[in-house]
């Protein structure tokens, strides 16, 4: 199941306007203070010849928050396509897309927020607890997810109403 149409979507934006650092160098400043992400300028070398374009790279836990245990990319998707609809327990993820652009709509229980991947040195830091859903905004978009764990099917939340528990509990300060 998906996001409900319902959300309010973009709300986050009332409080705290997305940081886009377009030149900076790695991490951004904090996006926002209460949703759980950030969004960051991967470090990119464009070669002085445009034909022979950019190049961007990531170094874990200089870059980001966390080791590097795990790639993974989704490609050949078409315009209008909705992948993910879950959320992790424990994985930090990064996510960009070095081709193409892609919507990340986040939700962490509460507020809603919708990040655009739409440029190649666009990286958008996830820690764990956020529900995603992912949305292609042009064909053969390819998104690139660095990821802070192996893969465990245990690890992730797919039941959008076991979120909405997982997050109460978790507010409400209870372990697992
Ligand atoms: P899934 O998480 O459902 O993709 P999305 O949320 O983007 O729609 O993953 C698709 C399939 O790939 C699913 O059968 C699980 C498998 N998979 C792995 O085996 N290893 C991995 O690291 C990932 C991310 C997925």
């Amino acid at each position: 199941m998906g996001i409900p149409l319902a959300f309010p979507a973009f709300r986050l934006s009332r409080r705290g306007a997305v940081l886009w650092i377009r030149q900076g160098i790695a991490r951004a400043e904090k996006v926002q203070d209460e949703m759980q992400f950030e969004l960051v300028s991967l470090n990119t070398v464009m070669n002085p010849d445009p034909k022979l374009g950019g190049l961007s790279f990531v170094e874990g836990e200089r870059d980001i928050p966390f080791a590097i245990r795990r790639l993974y990319y989704i490609f050949q998707a078409e315009k209008g396509a909705h992948r993910g609809f879950h959320a992790h327990k424990k994985n930090w993820q990064l996510l960009f897309c070095p081709y193409g652009a892609i919507d990340i709509i986040l939700f962490d229980g509460e507020e809603s927020c919708t990040v655009s991947l739409d440029e190649p040195s666009k990286g958008l830091i996830l820690y764990p607890g956020l529900w995603r859903e992912m949305v292609w905004k042009k064909d053969d978009s390819v998104l690139c997810v660095a990821a802070s764990e192996y893969y465990d099917p245990d690890e992730y939340i797919r039941d959008y109403d076991e979120y909405l528990q997982y997050v109460k509990q978790k507010k409400g300060g209870i372990r697992e």
